[in-house]
């Protein structure tokens, strides 16, 4: 596995890591989709106790807390047979279990469909237990419904990241990095990639995983793309349904 860059955020991470062994802290991570939101929590959060929690779309409520319910059984923080009955107390389960963790919500924006109050119950929690070693970290991708959860003011967690991080597809020269581990080596190339795929590092890990490395442009192209069977044949098309 490539993972390219990425430093000042996992230090940015590293350092709040420290920050959270003497209190609790929030931090909110949002960037547009395929940015690396999930890959850059995962890497940072490697050698630390972690509970990873995946917000999908169009899940119930009951096989969502399900699935969370899971994690928590998995890594050990409950027992086998403990079930839990709602979200409420799935929350405050965690202010008394997760000591010492960094507790991730991926595509958080989600669970405003999912059960609207967890973002209120969350916040009131989050507001009594300033004093547990905790670390929550949102992971967002549609800005717009980011802002709303987060960033307005009648919001009920507005006010209450202490940090904020908007991830941004990664530069030039690390594209570059990037490519040369691909084996390219021409700049032609660099531009003509980096054209198409800008700062997003998915495409790249896309050239990787389907071993076109150092394959012509267009021929790579074509294979992730237009054939009848590509991989990302319909990445415009997702990309597009879910930020607008
Ligand atoms: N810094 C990096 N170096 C190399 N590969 C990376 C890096 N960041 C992300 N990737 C790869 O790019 C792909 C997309 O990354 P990731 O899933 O983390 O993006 P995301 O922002 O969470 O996207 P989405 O909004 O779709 O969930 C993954 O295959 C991941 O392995
Ligand atoms: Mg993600």
């Amino acid at each position: 596995m490539i993972f390219i860059n990425r430093e000042t955020e996992l230090l940015e991470l590293e350092n709040i890591a420290k920050l959270s062994e003497k209190r609790l802290f929030t931090t909110l991570i949002y960037g547009p989709r395929r940015v690396g939101k999930t890959e850059l929590i995962k890497h940072a959060s490697k050698s630390m106790h972690s509970l990873y929690f995946f917000v999908y779309e169009g899940k119930t409520k009951e096989s969502l807390l399900k699935e969370f319910e899971m994690e928590l059984k998995e890594k050990g923080y409950i027992d086998k047979d403990v079930g839990i009955k709602d979200f409420d107390s799935f929350i405050r389960l965690l202010f008394r279990v997760c000591e010492n963790t960094r507790i991730i919500f991926d595509e958080v924006q989600y669970m405003k469909n999912v059960y609207p109050a967890f973002f209120s119950v969350l916040q009131r929690e989050i507001d009594e237990n300033q004093q547990k070693k905790m670390h929550f970290v949102f992971l967002g991708s549609i800005i717009g419904l980011i802002k709303k959860v987060f960033e307005d003011s009648k919001a009920p967690l507005y006010g209450r990241m202490k940090s904020s991080l908007n991830l941004k597809p990664l530069s030039y020269k690390n594209v570059r990095v990037f490519l040369k581990k691909l084996k390219y080596n021409n700049e032609e190339d660099f531009i003509k990639f980096y054209s198409v795929f800008g700062g997003f590092p998915k495409y790249y890990t896309a050239m990787h995983d389907f071993n076109l490395e150092g394959e012509d442009f267009e021929d790579v192209i074509k294979y992730l793309f237009f054939r009848d069977s590509a991989p990302l044949r319909n990445e415009a098309v997702f990309i597009l349904r879910s930020e607008f």
